[in-house]
This record gives structure tokens, C-alpha cells and sequence, in this order.
């Protein structure tokens, strides 16, 4: 199978994954799964927490106020949305904005670890301190784990079954919706992406 057919099957899956407590809410509230966007080949792979509104609705990631935050986070830096893939840990909007549950972590963690294999990234970015957290002890880094806000714009360099590859924890970028950061703070972590 190629890489496309490997997402669909993904998504597939996704799309019947009836023991999630988020698959009623879906038919409830008519929405639908974010399963991931962008480039199959790219070298950097984003990973935010779990869709919101905006998301849910239209079934892409970060399309709403987050999103255009990232977007120029990325302009930043030279990139566009199309030279990166970008997903979620959590495929569903957990109820009312709440935060990812451990058990949907758990449920949903294994289509994030396939959309690693099958997209190989170079670079895995995350995006706020649940996804920071999920892929630092996916990739045994658990004693380097500390608050994301130490984390931030590092980078740490771990092996995979494709090979070497770079972890960068980043804050979320609702954080500059919020006022916590400025853009200015989130630009200068991004610079640790530029031209690797
Ligand atoms: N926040 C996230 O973590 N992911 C999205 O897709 C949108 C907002």
C-alpha cells in the first residue's frame, strides 16, 4: 500500500471507531473526525492536542483562531501549509473544549504512531504540553520531560525505525490567543525549525 492508501485506511478506522466516547458526540453534534493535512512526504510533522470547534465542523486542523496563529508562525519561518503534514493526538473534539482525557490518549495514540511511520518525518513539532508529553515517552524521553514552558524551542534527538530524527516541543498557539505569550515569543522558538 502507498502512503495515501495508508492514511485512508487510517481514516477509515477512524471514521468507525465506535469504542471512542467521542464517536456519539460526533452524530450528535454533527461533526466530523480531524484526521490529519498536508504533505505525506514532509520532513516536519506537527502535532497539536485535539480538534476545537472549528475543526470538528469542517474536519481540518487548526482552521480556526489557533490556526491563523500558526499559519504565521509558519510564514515566519518560510513554511507553508502544504510543505508539512499536521494532525492531532486526539482525533475528535473532546466535549465543550475540554482538555484530551488519559483514555482518549489512549484510544486515539496508535493512529498518531502510524501517521509517524508512514509519513517518516525528520522533525516531530508538537504543540502544547499533552502532545510534548505523548511523543517525549513515545520516543523514551521521559527524563527529560519537565514543564513545557522549560521545554519550549528545544530540541532533542531520538532514534526511530527509519532512523535518527529531531523532537522540538513548542507551545500551543492559542497561548498568543490567550495573551500568556506574545507571537513574538512563539516566533522565536519556530526559528529552531528554520532551515533544518
Ligand atoms: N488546537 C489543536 O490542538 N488542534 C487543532 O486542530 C485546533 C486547535
Amino acid at each position: 500500500m502507498n502512503k495515501t492508501e495508508q492514511m485512508k485506511q487510517i481514516k477509515d478506522e477512524i471514521l468507525n471507531l465506535k469504542k471512542s466516547p467521542l464517536y456519539t458526540e460526533r452524530i450528535k453534534n454533527k461533526v466530523f473526525p480531524v484526521i490529519g493535512a498536508g504533505d505525506h512526504n514532509a520532513k516536519i510533522m506537527f502535532v497539536g492536542e485535539a480538534p476545537g470547534k472549528n475543526e470538528a465542523q469542517t474536519g481540518q486542523p487548526f482552521c480556526g483562531a489557533s490556526g491563523r496563529v500558526l499559519d504565521e508562525l509558519l510564514s515566519s519561518i518560510n513554511l507553508k501549509r502544504e510543505d508539512i503534514y499536521i494532525t492531532n493526538i486526539v482525533k475528535d473534539r473532546p466535549t465543550a473544549n475540554r482538555d484530551p482525557s488519559e483514555e482518549e490518549i489512549e484510544i486515539y495514540g496508535p493512529f498518531l504512531d502510524r501517521q509517524i511511520e508512514i509519513i517518516q518525518p525528520k522533525i516531530i513539532a508538537t504543540l502544547g504540553r499533552y502532545s510534548a508529553e505523548y511523543i517525549m515517552k513515545k520516543f523514551n524521553l521521559d527524563l527529560e520531560i519537565e514543564t513545557i514552558g522549560k521545554m519550549r524551542g528545544k530540541s532533542f534527538e531520538v532514534k526511530t525505525s527509519y532512523g535518527a530524527i529531531k523532537i522540538v516541543p513548542l507551545l500551543h498557539p492559542a497561548v498568543a490567543l490567550y495573551n500568556s505569550f506574545s507571537r513574538d515569543d512563539l516566533k522565536k522558538d519556530f526559528k529552531i525549525l528554520e532551515n533544518k
